[in-house]
Order: C-alpha cells, then structure tokens, then sequence
C-alpha cells in the first residue's frame, strides 16, 4: 500500500470550500487505485488563527508540515481581517521560501465546455515553468535622496544553480509531453542578465538532444500567448516573465477559477505545495458557488508528482467530461454548485 501524507491548509474564503472537496476527489481516485491511501491532516493556519493567535502559524510550524509528502493549499487572505501583506508573508511566502520551492509550475489548456477569450482558440495545451527563487524580485537595491533627485535601483538576480535547475526542469518535463521547450528571453534589450540566461539554454539544451528547443522575446511570446497558444508546449521562463505569462494562460483558458499550480522543491529536502492560481474570492465566499476544478486540477499535479500519472491524466480527462455536458458554476457560464460539480467529476471518474 503506498500512503501519501498530505499537510492539508485550507486557508480563507473560497479555499475552505474548495480543498475539501478536492479532497473527496482524491479519496475517490484512491479507490479507483487500490493500492494507494491519501491520509490528510487539516492545518487552520488562515486570517482567522491570527486574530486568536497572533500569526498565520504557529512558531513551529514549518516543523510541523516538513515532514510532509506533499502541502495541499487553498488560498490565503481575507483584507477585513489582516493585510494582504502579513497574512500572504506569514504562511504562503514563508513556506514556498522556507521550503526552497525553487520552481513554479502553471498548465494552460483549452477545456472542452469552457469559453476561452479567444475567438479562435486553437487546443492549446502548454506549461509555463517559472524559475521561483531569483531573478527580477531580489531585495537587492534601494531608494535614495528626495524629490526631483529621488532614485530608486533594484537589481536582478541570475545565479548559475538557479537558471540551470529551471532549464533542467522545463526539459525534463518536456520528454513527458510533446518535446519542446521554448525559452523567454529578452536579450536583445536586457544586456547582461538575458544574454547569460540565452548561453546557459544552449549549453543545458545540449544535454537534451531530442528535445527541440527555440528562444522568444517575452514581448513577442507574450503576443503569441494571445494569437497562437497552441505552438508552445514547455516555457520555460524568469521569476518576472513567467508571472505575466502564468496570467496569461489562466487567462486564455477563460476563468481563474480553473487554473491549477505547483511550487516545487526540487532538493527533497522539503515538500513540494499544490495551490490553485485563485485567491480567496471574497465576493463569492459562503454562496457554494465557488469553481472546484483549480483545486481538483491542482489535485491531479499533486497526483503526477507522486507518480501517478495514469490517474492524473484519468482526473483531467473527467474534468473535461462533466464541463462539456455543461455541468459548470457560474463563474464558466453554468448554474451548478461547488459540490455539485465536483460530484459529478467524482461519478464520472469512477464510471
Ligand atoms: P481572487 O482570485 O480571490 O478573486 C478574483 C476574482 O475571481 C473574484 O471575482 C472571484 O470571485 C473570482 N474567483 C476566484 N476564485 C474563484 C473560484 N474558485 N470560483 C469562481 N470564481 C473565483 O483575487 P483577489 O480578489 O484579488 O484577492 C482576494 C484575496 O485573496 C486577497 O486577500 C488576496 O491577497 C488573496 N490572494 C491569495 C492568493 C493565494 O492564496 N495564492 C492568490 C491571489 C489572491
Ligand atoms: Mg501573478
């Protein structure tokens, strides 16, 4: 029997409705598996433990989930209650940095009974993998003197380790799927730092003979995003380039309420976490009207980085089913609730 230890976080708002029911949907594939358990143990860390406690966790706890399969999250913040900035910095930042969650993980895909933006979406289907530690959101820099001689210096950050274990990913990644990675890069503007990231994407590329490589301005590819998604497979791109691109995708693919992400930690020294792109949705809180398929797809992330693939895929392929017989909650056009939807993934998966 192979067990998989989830820390399970469901934070505030929306988060509460939908990890549970992500939850019943893993349970489910479990059972379809046989020989796997997830066990869940549910931590309340959110706005509200603060107000009791005085922070988002307790002091030991990152020693209390580190030792983890996996952290399963929903969303964290709720403004009425504590600023963005405590409640974001005390429990989500701290642990994708604490736990060395080096590379950030977003699939975009065009979903059958889901309406893209797009008036000719294409089926797309790409992944963008975002180097999570470095890059242009350094604390390196600051702000001096006043008024018209005010200025203000950030710098960039681009180590060897960091820009390597982001290709080494994105390439790794690319032999699980069509065989294709293409890079963001700005080097034609950027004259230091993108040129170093272009000759460190030849070299690793070098390693990966049969996977094709090519190499996009980020203006251009962000463009290409909106025109013609469905030429990227991999993309691999910096801390700042794959935020705008990540947004893009989620996006394209018509709601936020859908799109899934990991934050990896690639060292095994920490777990890995699994958040949909979504925040807490406060304007939706409490309706039972919340999209569940961010978390459930999320959930089928957490299912391909514990090897389980074949099920991950299976997930995905139900998800697609129940949107397409038109069984969707009113952020993607439908009428269904939080757990309705998800029940019926859950019958169509086990059909
Ligand atoms: P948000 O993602 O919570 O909501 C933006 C819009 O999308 C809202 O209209 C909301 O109703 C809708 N939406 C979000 N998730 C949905 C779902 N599952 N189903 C249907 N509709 C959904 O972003 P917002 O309003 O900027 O932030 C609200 C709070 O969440 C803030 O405290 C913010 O800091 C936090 N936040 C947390 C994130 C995280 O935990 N990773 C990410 C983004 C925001
Ligand atoms: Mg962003």
């Amino acid at each position: 029997m192979k067990i998989v230890n989830i820390a399970s976080i469901p934070g505030d708002g929306v988060g509460r409705e939908v990890v549970p029911e992500a939850e019943r949907v893993l349970k489910a594939i479990a059972e379809l598996h046989g020989g796997l358990t997830f066990e869940f143990t549910s931590f309340p860390w959110s706005c509200e433990y603060y107000l009791e406690n005085g922070s988002m966790m307790p002091e030991d706890g990152l020693e209390q989930i580190k030792d983890f399969d996996s952290i399963f999250l929903g969303a964290v913040g709720n403004q009425r209650l504590v600023p963005d900035h405590i409640s974001l910095w005390g429990l989500l930042i701290k642990i994708r940095r604490e736990f060395e969650q080096v590379i950030n993980v977003r699939p975009a895909k065009l979903i059958k009974g889901i309406n893209s933006p797009l008036s000719n979406p294409k089926d797309f289907d790409l992944l963008v993998v975002r180097e999570n530690s470095e890059g242009e959101y350094s604390s390196i820099g600051g702000r001096i003197y006043n008024e018209d001689e005010e200025l203000a210096i950030q710098n960039a950050v681009f180590s060897r380790r960091g820009t390597e274990r982001a290709m080494r990913y994105a390439f790794e990644l690319a032999k699980t799927r069509r065989g294709h990675v293409t890079s963001a890069t700005k080097s034609n503007g950027i004259v230091y730092s993108m040129p170093f990231w272009d000759d460190v994407f030849k070299e690793i590329s070098k390693d990966y003979p049969s996977v094709e490589v090519d190499s996009q301005h980020i203006d251009a590819l962000a463009a290409f995003f909106v025109t013609q998604p469905e030429r990227f497979d991999v993309i691999v791109a910096s801390n700042l380039f794959g935020d705008i691109l990540t947004d893009i995708g989620a996006a394209i693919m018509g709601s936020i309420g859908i799109a899934p992400a990991a934050n990896i930690n690639i060292n095994g020294k920490y777990p890995s976490m699994f958040e949909p792109v979504h925040g807490s949705a406060p304007d939706i809180i409490g309706k039972g009207i919340a999209n569940p398929i961010g978390q459930i797809w999320t959930a089928k992330m957490m299912l391909d980085h514990h090897g389980e693939t074949e099920l991950g895929d299976h997930l995905l392929d139900s998800i697609e089913e129940v949107t397409s017989r038109g069984i969707r909650t009113p952020d993607i056009g439908g009428t269904s609730s939080t757990t309705e939807v998800t029940s019926e993934i859950i019958k169509t998966l086990l059909r």
